[in-house]
């Protein structure tokens, strides 16, 4: 099957476990907690009264939350049953969002030149096969002197599959695509998640921030953050600051970054 195929399914069938679990905490969502994280709030910034795409919004929780703190927000996954579980999370939210199904790598014509903002984080990169197309998807859709907040993980962070003993499952850089079969979600290692099969995709931090500047886009800003505030892959060290980090040997490594640049 189409990688894209395969990986569409797998997302259709997390979407119908995500949201029964602490990871994606539905009830807290509509009664009104925000989900974005500290790297995600500090790029983003005041978004009141602009608009706002959500690229790769999967069930749409910080679409919700980017809505609340004001802006008018689109959110854009290839995965319907995503797309659905966010529109019913809104609507229980009483929050307005418009929501689009669409490939990340090719935006359709209707999104172009519409947004102050292309929001993007949290695992989104790792399932884009063509990373030139999605950069140029964002500078389309982006008006002049729009910008792009992506946050992501880290492309180190990715290729570990355990620590200790210390397994790299992933490589640094784009090879042409991983295949997978693994059970459970990230959420919750223990849901029944109906497709498991997945292509996934490495992009080194050379590859993004060059693809970006490719598409046309000016690099603004790019932080690579070395702790945080939970455990949010199960390999981070909580120490005693109450900071988590990814400790490889004693020394710490970087576990996302954002790149922010503009049209
Ligand atoms: C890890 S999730 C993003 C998580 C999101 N930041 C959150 O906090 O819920 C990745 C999302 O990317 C979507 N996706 C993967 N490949 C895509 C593509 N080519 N075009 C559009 N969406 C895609 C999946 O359907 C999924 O919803």
């Amino acid at each position: 099957m189409d990688p894209s195929e395969l990986n569409r399914a797998h997302w259709d069938a997390l979407a119908a476990v995500h949201g029964q679990d602490a990871y994606y905490d539905a009830e807290a969502l509509v009664s009104g907690r925000d989900s974005l994280n500290e790297y995600e709030s500090a790029a983003v910034g005041d978004v009141t009264g602009l608009d706002v795409l959500h690229l790769q919004c999967h069930i749409g929780f910080d679409s919700i939350s980017l809505a609340r703190r004001g802006a008018r927000v689109t959110g854009a996954d290839f995965s319907p049953r995503s797309l659905a579980a966010a529109a019913e999370l809104a609507e229980r939210a009483g929050v307005s969002v418009d929501w689009v199904e669409a490939n990340a790598m090719d935006l359709p014509s209707a999104l172009h030149g519409r947004f102050d903002v292309v929001y993007s984080t949290a695992g989104v990169l790792g399932w884009i096969a063509d990373i030139d197309a999605w950069m140029r998807s964002v500078h389309a859709a982006l008006k002049p002197g729009g910008r792009l907040v992506l946050v992501e993980i880290h492309p180190i962070f990715v290729m570990i599959a355990s620590l200790d003993p210390l397994v790299l499952d992933f490589p640094y850089a784009f090879d042409g695509g991983r295949a997978f079969d693994e059970p459970g979600s990230y959420a919750d290692p223990d849901a029944d998640v109906a497709a498991t099969k997945t292509v996934e995709f490495g992009h080194s931090l050379g590859e993004v921030v060059t693809a970006a500047i490719d598409a046309g886009l000016r690099v603004d800003a790019l932080l690579e953050h070395m702790d945080t505030v939970r455990d949010w892959r199960g390999m981070l060290t909580p120490e005693d600051d109450g900071r988590c980090r990814l400790r490889v040997g004693g020394e710490i490594l970087p576990q996302s970054y954002t790149l922010r640049a503009s049209r």
